[in-house]
C-alpha cells in the first residue's frame, strides 16, 4: 500500500505543486495535512495555469479524491473562490473534495488580529496576512476555536461566536481605538451559510483515510510551506504556525506518519525565501546582480501575496537539516533551467559562525543570521535547458550540478525540472 509524501526542503515555493501534479498520474488520493491559504501551489498544464492555496493539487485531475485534513486551517470564503475559479475552467469537483470536520476555521477577526502583531515595530515576521497564526493560536488555546463541523449548527455557532467575538472585539480595540468591530450575529449568519455549503464535503477524514489505506489506494500527501518554515524545526520565529515536515502527517491527517513509505524532498536548484528572517546564502547584490537575475528568470514573486522572493545560492547546510528531519528517500531538483547562462555556481556546504566552521543548522535565528556561507564553486553552462527531456541531453555541467546536490545530501535525484510545464520534467531513472 504505497503512501508517498511530497515535502518542501527549503523556505517554501520549491515547486511542490508541479511535482504533486506529475505524481498524481499514479495516485488516487491527494491529502493536504498542514497550513492553509498561506500556501500557493502552481501547476501548469499545456496552456492552463492553476494557482491553488487551500485545495490539494489533486483537484485538477478528474479521477483523484482530494482530502483537506484536520491539520489544515480553512478560510471558507477563499476556498469557495478557488472552487469557482476551477469551475470557470470546467473543473467540477463535486464529491471528489472531502474536508475534515475537525479542520479549524479562519475568521475575519484572525486577519485583523494578525494586522496588529505584524504592524508592531520589530514584532512582525512578514507573514502572508491570511490569519494563519491567530487561527492556530486559537486551536492550541482551545477556548476560542471553531471547527468546520460546527458551522452548519446555527444556534450553537451563534452561542460560540457571542463569547468569542466579545473577546476579539475587546482585544482589537485594546490595541487600536479605531479597530474594526465584529457583529456576532452577522458573523454567525455568514459562517452558517458557509457551513451549509461545506456540509456535503465534510467527513471524518481520519476514518476515510484509514479505509482507503486498507483498500490499498495510492495516497499522496502534499506538504505546504517548507521544512525551514516548520514551527518546531524551522528558522523560528520566522516560520509558519504548523508542522510542515512529514511529522505533521500523523497529526494533520490521522494516518500515522509511519505508514508513509516514500518521502520525496523538493528543492529548487537555488534558494528563495519570502518574508523576514535569516537567509545565509541570500544574493542581495543589487539590480544588476545574480539575485535579481534569478528573480527575473525564475519569476520569483510570491503566489499568494505577489511579494518579490529573496533569492540566493543553494544552501546545502539547510537542505541537509531538512532531509534529516523529514526522513527523505529521494529528491527532486527543480528550476534548474533558471541557472543557465551563469559562468559559475555556488553551493554552501558549511557556515562560518563567529570564527568557527559549522555544518549543522543553528537553533537560534540570531546565530543563523550571523552565519557566513562557506561555498564550493561549480562550473555553469550557457545552454537553455527548457526543451531537454532526457538526462543524457543535459549539458555536462548542469548534470554535474544536479548530481552534486544529490551527492552532498547523500540522496538519489528522482527528477530534474527544467520548466513549469508537466512536460518539462526529466526522470533520471535512478529511483
Ligand atoms: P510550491 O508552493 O512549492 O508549489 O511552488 P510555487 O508554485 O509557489 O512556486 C514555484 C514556481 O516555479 C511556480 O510558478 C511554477 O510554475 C514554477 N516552476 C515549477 N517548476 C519549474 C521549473 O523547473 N522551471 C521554472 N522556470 N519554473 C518552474
Ligand atoms: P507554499 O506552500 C513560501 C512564509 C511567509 C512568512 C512565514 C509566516 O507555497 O510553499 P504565515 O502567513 O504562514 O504566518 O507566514 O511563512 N510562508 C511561505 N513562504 N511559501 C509558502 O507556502 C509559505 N507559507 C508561508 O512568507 O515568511
Ligand atoms: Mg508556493
Amino acid at each position: 500500500m504505497p503512501c508517498t509524501c511530497v515535502v518542501g526542503l527549503q523556505w517554501g515555493d520549491e515547486a511542490k505543486g508541479k511535482v504533486v501534479d506529475v505524481l498524481t498520474d499514479h495516485h488516487e488520493i491527494v491529502v493536504r495535512y498542514n497550513g492553509g491559504p498561506n500556501a500557493g501551489h502552481t501547476v501548469m498544464t499545456g496552456n492552463k495555469t492553476f494557482k491553488l492555496s487551500i485545495l490539494p493539487t489533486g483537484v485538477i485531475r478528474p479521477n483523484v479524491i482530494s482530502i483537506i485534513g484536520n491539520g489544515v486551517v480553512i478560510n471558507p470564503t477563499r476556498l469557495r473562490e478557488e472552487l469557482s475559479q476551477l469551475l470557470k475552467n470546467d473543473i467540477d469537483i463535486g464529491k471528489r473534495l472531502v474536508i475534515s470536520d475537525r479542520a479549524h476555521v479562519i475568521f475575519p477577526y484572525h486577519v485583523e488580529q494578525e494586522k496588529i502583531t505584524e504592524s508592531k515595530q520589530g514584532q512582525g515576521i512578514g507573514t502572508t496576512g491570511r490569519g494563519i497564526g491567530p487561527c492556530y493560536q486559537d486551536k492550541v488555546g482551545r477556548v476560542h476555536a471553531i471547527r468546520t463541523g460546527e458551522l452548519h449548527q446555527h444556534t450553537h455557532l451563534k452561542q460560540r461566536l457571542d463569547s468569542v467575538v466579545e473577546f476579539k472585539n475587546k482585544l482589537l480595540r485594546g490595541f487600536n481605538p479605531e479597530a474594526v468591530q465584529f457583529d456576532p450575529e452577522k458573523l454567525a449568519d455568514e459562517f452558517h451559510e458557509h457551513g451549509q455549503f461545506l456540509k456535503p464535503h465534510l467527513a471524518n477524514t481520519v476514518t476515510l483515510l484509514h479505509q482507503e489505506f486498507k483498500a490499498g489506494k495510492n495516497i499522496l500527501f502534499e506538504g505546504a510551506q517548507g521544512s525551514l518554515l516548520d514551527v518546531d524545526h524551522g528558522s523560528f520565529p520566522f516560520v509558519t504556525s504548523s508542522n510542515s515536515i512529514t511529522a505533521g502527517i500523523g497529526s494533520g491527517s490521522g494516518l500515522p506518519s509511519r505508514y508513509v513509505t516514500k518521502v520525496i524532498g523538493i528543492l529548487k536548484a537555488y534558494t528563495t525565501r519570502v518574508g523576514k528572517g535569516p537567509f545565509p546564502t541570500e544574493l542581495d547584490d543589487g539590480p544588476d546582480g545574480i539575485g535579481e537575475r534569478i528573480r527575473k528568470i525564475g519569476r520569483e514573486y510570491g503566489t499568494v501575496t505577489g511579494r518579490p522572493r529573496r533569492c540566493g545560492w543553494f544552501d546545502a547546510v539547510a537542505a541537509r537539516h531538512s532531509a534529516m528531519i523529514n526522513g527523505v528517500d529521494e529528491i527532486c531538483v527543480m528550476l534548474l533551467d533558471v541557472l543557465s547562462g551563469l559562468s559559475e555556481l555556488k553551493i554552501a556546504t558549511a557556515y562560518e559562525l563567529d570564527g568557527n566552521r559549522i555544518t549543522h543548522f543553528p537553533t537560534d535565528s540570531r546565530e543563523l543570521d550571523r552565519c557566513k556561507p562557506v561555498y564550493e564553486t561549480l562550473p555553469g553552462w550557457d545552454e537553455q535547458l527548457t526543451t531537454v527531456t532526457k538526462i543524457t541531453d543535459l549539458p555536462a555541467s548542469a548534470r554535474k550540478y544536479a548530481d552534486r546536490i544529490g551527492e552532498i545530501l547523500e540522496l538519489p535525484v528522482k527528477l530534474i525540472s527544467v520548466g513549469p510545464d508537466r512536460s518539462q520534467t526529466i526522470f533520471t531513472g535512478r529511483v
